[in-house]
């Protein structure tokens, strides 16, 4: 357990807040829950309280204000969309105690887009993680006022959870290795889109090369390929690169409802 933290709200219990849910869970901390899909949101922290086996309650909330209000970290993890994320961010700084740590799990923007809409600038971090169970490492990153103290409580209560930390020393988009993995999938839906091969080579070229199960395209299936979109929209809106756009196909496929493992079908039909 981190000593100063002992309340953690997550708000958006997706398929990442849920990851997060779950590791908080194995430790002592309390866990506050907010989503909008409340029947989901119900449902799962029905389930995660029969899972728990250490002390700390978890308890589902009927709005933000409530979820947030006694918490030491507040970690968002709603969609991909900023004026989404600076929304919540208003309100959870207007509900949350004053040293309360707001952080957000956002691939893609760094947490100094969303400083102007709160007042406690130096409590506001990016904790991203990765699947948290398959790759247990999330970055840490500041905002350009984030304070020393605030920086240091984020990192120990990441490894409280067992996650290793990834330190980012300057604000950038993509943070440690999202940077690094965004380079790949871009490269790998420009040769799927543009008919340079089919994705099947791709991903065999890949698991080949690294040893490693999946390729790119049946990870992108994994994570959602919505959410893929919209990551990689973040990073074509920053640099406004006509290269960084992501290709037509990938919206298409969205568009009708090819999501990746949870609609059934992305790259690949499951
Ligand atoms: N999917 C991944 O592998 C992954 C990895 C790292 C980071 N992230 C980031 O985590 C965030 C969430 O991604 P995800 O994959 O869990 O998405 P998701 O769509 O699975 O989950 C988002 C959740 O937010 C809820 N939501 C929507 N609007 C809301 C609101 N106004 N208030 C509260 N809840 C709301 C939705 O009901 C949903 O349960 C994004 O910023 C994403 O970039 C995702």
């Amino acid at each position: 357990m981190s000593e100063d933290i002992n309340i953690v709200s997550i708000i958006g219990v997706g398929y990442l807040g849920k990851q997060i849910a779950e590791k908080t869970a194995m430790k002592e901390y309390t866990i506050h829950l907010y989503d909008t899909n409340v029947e989901d949101l119900e449902k799962f922290s029905i389930e995660l309280k029969k899972r728990k086996k250490t002390s700390g309650e978890i308890t589902s909330h009927e709005s933000i204000k409530d979820a947030v209000k006694d918490a030491d970290l507040i970690i968002e993890a709603v969609p991909e969309i900023l004026e989404l994320k600076r929304e919540i961010f208003k309100i959870i700084d207007e509900a949350a105690q004053p040293n309360a740590i707001l952080a957000t799990n956002s691939s893609s923007f760094p947490v100094s887009k969303l400083e102007d809409v709160v007042e406690r600038k130096n409590k506001l971090l990016n904790i991203h993680f990765y699947d948290l169970f398959a790759m247990p490492m999330a970055d840490i990153m500041r905002g350009t006022k984030t304070s020393d103290e605030t920086f240091e409580k984020g990192k120990k209560w990441v490894e409280s959870i067992e996650i290793t930390p990834l330190i980012v020393k300057k604000e950038c988009y993509g943070f440690v290795f999202n940077r690094v993995w965004r380079a790949i999938k871009k490269e790998c839906l420009k040769i799927w889109a543009g008919g340079y091969a089919d994705l099947e080579e791709v991903d065999k070229a890949w698991r080949i090369f690294t040893g490693m199960g999946i390729g790119p395209f049946q990870f992108m299936d994994q994570i959602g390929l919505d959410v893929i979109y919209h990551i990689e929209m973040s990073y074509y809106k920053n640099s406004g690169l006509e290269e960084d756009k992501p290709p037509q196909a990938l919206k298409d496929l969205v568009d009708n409802g090819n999501l990746g493992q949870k609609s059934g079908k992305g790259f690949y039909t499951y």
